[in-house]
């Protein structure tokens, strides 16, 4: 349709809101809390973390500990799932990179188990979809939280269903979607959540993104 020469201007010269708004989430890509731990993102060899003991009343372990800079966000999440009268329940949070290693090594042994005929390098493949490979969890960079049960039918739960409409208000959001397996490279983990900030909380599920297409969007409008 044909425009006028003003509104022409305008639509050279002006950015939206909307992209003024991804502009301001785009300066937040290099700080902690969008920190894209993964496969092809692994941990420095010499990382280490602030950690804070989570409220012991929301901890399984004794002093589980978590990214001091998210711990009140957590134990606020924790409280208000309580007040509501879900119990939601930290089974795993901050490990080090011995423990990641063990759990992996745990995982190549199940699988060797369960699929006898496949090769070393298949196994570690299979094993890595679900125990990250030492060096490339979240669970060591401390921002990754696992809650009550690590089953696939943690889905059903109340607990589930209360995260699902409210986690995102203390900024954490479900890290590996169903849907997003091929991206993440992570099978499907309802149980597993990890803190990014209450607005890129709301923006990732708004967008229906993982953080690995997050992260790639928003670097499109970073200067
Ligand atoms: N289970 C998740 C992917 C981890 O090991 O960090
Ligand atoms: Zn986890």
């Amino acid at each position: 349709t044909p425009q006028t020469n003003s509104s022409d201007v305008a639509s050279v010269s002006s950015i939206s809101e909307e992209e003024k708004a991804l502009m301001a989430l785009a300066e937040d890509l290099d700080s902690w809390n969008l920190t894209l731990i993964n496969r092809s993102h692994p941990l420095p060899d010499q990382f280490s973390v602030k950690t804070a003991t989570i409220a012991a009343s929301y901890a399984r372990d004794n002093g589980m500990v978590y990214d001091a800079r998210a711990v009140s966000n957590l134990n606020a999440m924790c409280a208000a799932a309580e007040a509501d009268g879900v119990t939601l329940l930290v089974i795993s949070s901050f490990r080090t990179r011995a423990k990641q290693t063990s759990l992996y090594n745990n995982q190549i042994n199940k699988m060797r188990a369960r699929y006898p005929n496949l090769s070393q390098s298949e196994i570690e493949a299979k094993a890595g979809t679900v125990s990250a490979y030492p060096g490339t969890s979240e669970h060591e960079l401390g921002l990754a939280i696992d809650f009550n049960s690590v089953e696939e039918t943690f889905d059903k739960t109340e607990q589930f269903r209360w995260l699902q409409a409210h986690a995102e208000e203390y900024g954490f959001v479900m890290r590996y979607a169903k849907e997003k397996e091929s991206i993440t490279g992570i099978i499907y983990e309802p149980w597993h959540y990890r803190y990014v900030g209450e607005k890129h909380a709301k923006k990732i599920n708004d967008l229906g993104f993982c953080l690995e297409e997050y992260v790639e969007y928003l670097e499109k409008y970073s200067k």
